[in-house]
């Protein structure tokens, strides 16, 4: 038998910058796993989620009871000043979803980590997205998502086949911005509504394990909703999907400019940051957000 002692669990250096907290009060929580969504999915819990792209803010959130952190390609708009995630590279993703994923380690988070899967590092081929998926899976992440309709579906059997879990996403897919003509809501039409439903439906049969729908009429997101056997979370989608995400710097009101009617500021009365996604947390559980009048379509 060896008499080595285990490792002591990393502890933050300190720095003149601060420090990430050495444990996040909810170190008791069990890890988000796969089955665990499932599990929320079925009992009806809501599962909230978040845009993350450095460690601090990873590190705080998950201090805050975040289920899922997205490493999103609109950190293309948030982190590098561009004006749409096409020109986001993959190698960008890797980096900051090394960098999330740190900051979870960190503070032994147990949030789940999701990261986007750029333009035009898995439209080429199957190939290209089994080649594209591990470069995130090694930087930390626990699940890939990837954008676009039935296309997608056998890029989403090999992935899952591969043992790489996928998240779909359908309505408004910002890295076709220049094809959808703007980020404008989709599926108002009975043809367009019809496709969305085929194009769902055919993604959770490659394997999908969630959706996100981004941007399209309440009543239809919450049809799809009901009718897929996997989590849907929704983004300007109503309050009827199994989840919620947003941009994390649109619901703490630091984004400048006009902001999209779905984004609640949680910030709105001031205090801490971390109270304002204790908040959200809180709001999307409880089903107060979104608001229907509010922050449907
Ligand atoms: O890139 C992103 O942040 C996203 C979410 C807003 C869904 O895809």
């Amino acid at each position: 038998m060896s008499n080595t002692t285990p490792p002591a669990p990393e502890t933050p250096p300190s720095s003149p910058y601060g420090t990430l907290p050495p444990a996040s009060p909810l170190a008791s929580r069990k890890p988000v796993s796969l089955p665990r969504l499932a599990d929320m999915h079925a009992r009806g819990e809501k599962i909230a989620m978040l845009t993350a792209y450095d460690a601090t803010f990873a590190a705080m959130a998950d201090a805050a009871g975040i289920d899922c952190l997205l490493v999103g390609d609109s950190l293309g708009m948030v982190c590098q000043g561009l004006n749409s995630t096409v020109g986001v590279s993959l190698d960008t993703m890797r980096y900051h979803t090394d960098s999330v994923s740190r900051g979870l380690r960190r503070v032994q988070g147990t949030t789940w980590l999701i990261a986007d899967l750029p333009f035009g590092s898995y439209q080429e081929s199957r190939e290209q997205a089994l080649r594209s998926a591990p470069v995130l899976m090694q930087a930390g992440a626990h699940m890939v998502k990837l954008e676009g309709g039935g296309w997608t579906a056998p890029l989403v059997r090999a992935l899952v086949e591969r043992g790489i879990p996928v998240c779909a996403h359908l309505g408004l897919t910002p890295q076709s911005v220049h094809a959808l003509g703007g980020y404008r809501v989709q599926g108002r039409d009975d043809d367009a509504a019809q496709t969305l439903r085929a194009h769902a439906t055919e993604l959770a049969a490659a394997g999908a394990a969630m959706l996100v729908l981004e941007l399209m009429p309440s009543a239809l997101a919450g049809e799809l909703a009901a009718a897929l056997p996997i989590p849907v979370i929704g983004i300007g989608a109503g309050p009827a999907c199994a989840g919620q995400v947003l941009v994390l710097h649109d619901m703490l009101g630091i984004t400048p400019g006009t902001l999209p009617r779905f984004v609640r500021n949680f910030m709105h009365d001031g205090g801490a940051i971390a109270d304002g996604v204790r908040r959200y947390v809180a709001a999307v559980k409880d089903g107060s957000f979104p608001d229907p009048a509010r922050h449907g379509y």
